[in-house]
């Protein structure tokens, strides 16, 4: 088999690369591995680097001649080891005592199961096996960034999630932004937004996770480190009642924080003027544990299911009434298929700085009449 240059094969190779790995360097103080991925920004076909050094993992975006130009400087003879798979096939590149390559495989790339089916037309914005490693370190993709299967309903709402949120950014010349997410958990989310506004929009971002569980603020502020995500941290808080921070905010997300936890989320982000709010809110309970019978809505209070569900639907209705009367456009919407989750409904909000007082008394002579609490109205009365 005739013998190759590197820099020639991934030129050949460019215009349906899906993936290029470059490990084992001859120089020991070399990256110990460079990953290469093809990603849109901007409506611009782009390649990031993933530069694995030691433990920590950086970054950098490079046009097509620019990459051609970087692997005949730094990667062609300097690797011993490379992979470079297309749309097409799939080659393994071993590196000869002649500088030059021994290429094995070419074999045609199989489509991955997660790929198949259902999802096969679906094109996510974060594609499977694009390089987002903190989403390795979180279990929802394998070492080769392939999603994991248990994880793929969770995959498929922070898609979703950050989708959304693009479409708000289209056009956005923004440079800056501060995001809170209150009820982090495992910070799928938020490590998926750091990734979109810091990578793909290229933006100064810094965004703040917050949640009662401090081992689990601990695990991703060691993951935010290993990244080098500078402007991304986590805090060990109660949103009900710490004091969090004190600038400016752009934008406040939930994803399924815990009951009340929504309402501090929607409160804080109405009192520092967020421009944007999107809240994925879950277990209702508040207007389900305190609602009586005082009315036609009794009809919905005599089976604990329909109330159950009524209560949820009371609950996020009433956040808009507010959210409305103190200044922001609402939408709500079904932000991912009810299979993925039922908990599927996104109060999407935007800052008009139109303000009013119609809904909250709605919402307060309900409230009065079927005796239930509900957090924001109350947090909101003395506005
Ligand atoms: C269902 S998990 C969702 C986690 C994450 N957003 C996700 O979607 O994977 C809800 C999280 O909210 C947190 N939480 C609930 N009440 C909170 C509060 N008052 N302050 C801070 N975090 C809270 C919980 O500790 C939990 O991690």
């Amino acid at each position: 088999m005739k013998e190759k240059n590197l820099t020639t094969e991934l030129s050949a190779a460019l215009d349906t690369l899906s993936r290029a790995v470059f490990s084992q360097p001859l120089d020991q103080s070399a990256d110990a591995k460079i990953s290469v991925r093809p990603l849109l920004h901007r409506g611009t076909r782009i390649f990031q680097l993933e530069r694995q050094r030691g433990a920590q993992v950086f970054h950098q975006n490079l046009e097509g001649e620019a990459l051609l130009r970087m692997a005949a400087d730094e990667l062609d003879g300097r690797y011993r080891q490379a992979l470079i798979v297309t749309e097409e096939a799939s080659a393994q590149y071993s590196l000869r005592q002649n500088g030059l390559y021994k290429k094995s495989g070419g074999a045609a790339v199989p489509r991955p199961a997660a790929a198949q089916g259902h999802d096969r037309e679906k094109q996510y914005l974060l594609r499977e096996g694009e390089a987002i490693p903190a989403l390795v370190d979180l279990g929802v993709f394998t070492q080769d960034f392939r999603i994991v299967k248990a994880r793929y309903d969770k995959y498929r709402q922070i898609n979703r999630f950050v989708e959304l949120i693009d479409q708000a950014f289209t056009g956005s010349e923004q440079k800056q932004i501060t995001i809170l997410d209150f009820g982090c958990g495992k910070s799928y989310l938020t490590f998926i937004l750091y990734y979109y506004f810091s990578v793909r929009r290229g933006m100064d971002v810094k965004i703040i996770g917050y949640d009662l569980k401090a081992d689990v603020v601990e695990r991703c502020n060691a993951i935010a480190g290993k990244y080098g995500y500078a402007g991304l941290r986590f805090v060990h808080a109660d949103v009900s009642k710490d004091v969090l921070y004190d600038e400016k905010v752009d934008m406040v997300v939930t994803l399924h924080a815990c009951d009340t936890a929504t309402d501090y989320a929607l409160h804080y982000a109405i009192a520092k003027g967020a421009q944007h709010i999107f809240s994925v809110p879950c277990c209702q309970h508040e207007i389900n544990g305190s609602i009586r019978w005082g009315g036609e809505l009794d009809i919905f209070l005599r089976h604990g299911i329909i109330q159950e569900r009524m209560a949820a639907l009371l609950t996020d209705s009433i956040r808009a009434l507010v959210l409305e009367d103190r200044g922001y456009a609402v939408d709500m919407i079904e932000f991912t298929d009810f299979d993925s989750t039922p908990k599927n409904l996104m109060i999407r909000a935007r800052r008009t700085g139109r303000c009013g007082t119609a809904g909250r008394e709605q919402a307060r002579a309900l409230a009065e009449r079927y005796g239930f609490t509900q957090t924001l109205l109350e947090l909101e009365k003395e506005f």
